[in-house]
């Protein structure tokens, strides 16, 4: 039996072939990981020492291609390209561009660490991405290092220009919050991001993976309180259909996030699904239910046919809601997030 539909604002007869849980959720977002490299190793995203997957377990990007073009048919309107990160792949261009160019797609968008961004925004912008989110969690370059464990904070800042350069729609920095580690850093970075006219977002870490992850966790309605003395925060209605609430600070052209997949419930309003490098589909981030694609792909080079019958019927794996336990010893879900690209 069918619960009542939780997403007042689906229509009731969304187009056919259109992507509808059984919920009555439309699924318009797409998040897909086209590589589980990184050039570097997050201490709360990697072990050190991480074994990435053969070349050949991973979807070629024709292949990306086909998945992202049978998403876009049935109704997907956004699409972000994740890793990993996703400008170490080789012709990660090239894929932008055609997916850019797909009827129906109205924004392709990009999560990178910027490591590559000095190089490649220009391409980037010029190839129809209309948005990118780049993380940076510190502003020191010892920290950085810390961090990152071989990242560059200067290059990261330099990408960061070169974004602002290029001109795209939007660009946004992901800041993952942590307790004693960066949360002394929260105002510096707001007041960095108003510099460049850009928009925040703080994440809540969430437990995935196996790393260390002995921190108390730092949650987004502290962040607010303290940030509020030092900024106008006006609330804004803007929303993703996802864990973010955002606020505006009058006369700048910045907009400070919170992503808060612990402390708010979102799930209702969840418009998105995710898919691996592997071509494994997860219709929710907080479940290790998956279904993979590459069958569908690899038996069916030249027929798409099998491939929307697959992704229709991992809609029914997408459950109501998840929970995530800050406080629970150990991993929630076995794969790391350069897995599924956040
Ligand atoms: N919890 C929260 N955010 C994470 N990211 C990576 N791992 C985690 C985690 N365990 C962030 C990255 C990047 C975004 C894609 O997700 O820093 O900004
Ligand atoms: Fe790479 Fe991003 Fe993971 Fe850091 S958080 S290791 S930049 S994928």
């Amino acid at each position: 039996m069918r619960d009542e539909p939780l997403n007042p604002a689906a229509p009731s007869s969304p187009a056919p072939g259109a992507l509808v849980d059984q919920y009555g959720r439309r699924i318009t977002y797409l998040r897909l990981s086209i590589t589980d490299r990184c050039d570097f190793r997050c201490f709360y995203c990697m072990a050190e020492e991480m074994e990435f997957l053969p070349r050949d377990h991973l979807l070629s990007l024709e292949e990306c291609l086909r998945v992202i073009r049978a998403f876009v048919d049935m109704g997907v309107s956004k699409v972000r390209i994740t890793g990993g990160e996703p400008l170490v792949r080789r012709n990660a261009l090239w894929l932008m561009r055609d997916a850019a160019r797909l009827e129906g797609l109205r924004e392709l968008v990009v999560t990178t660490n910027g490591s590559q961004l000095e190089r490649h925004a220009a391409d980037m912008r010029a190839a129809g991405v209309r948005r990118v989110n780049i993380s940076l969690d510190t502003l020191r370059a010892d920290r950085f290092k810390t961090i990152t464990r071989v990242g560059d904070l200067s290059k990261v800042l330099r990408g960061i220009d070169a974004a602002v350069a290029a001109g795209f729609n939007g660009i946004k920095l992901n800041t993952v919050m942590m307790r004693g580690v960066n949360d002394d850093e929260f105002i510096d970075l707001a007041h960095f991001a108003v510099d460049k006219g850009i928009d925040l977002s703080f994440i809540e870490e969430m437990p995935l993976g196996e790393v260390d992850r002995a921190r108390a966790y730092f949650g987004s309605d502290e962040a607010l309180a303290l940030l509020r003395p030092h900024f106008e925060l006006v609330s804004s209605e803007e929303t993703t259909g996802g864990p973010a609430r955002y606020w505006r600070i009058p006369g700048t052209r910045t907009k400070i996030g919170f992503i808060s997949p612990h402390s708010h419930n979102f799930c209702d309003t969840c418009n998105r699904v995710r898919i691996t490098c592997k071509g494994e589909l997860y219709p929710c981030l907080g479940q290790n239910d998956a279904v993979s694609l590459m069958p569908a792909l690899r038996a069916h080079p030249g027929d798409d046919a099998p491939l929307r019958q697959a992704i229709t019927d991992a809609m029914g794996l997408k459950p109501k809601g998840h929970e995530f336990d800050p406080q629970a010893p150990g991993p929630q879900l076995i794969r790391f997030m350069s897995m599924t690209g956040g």
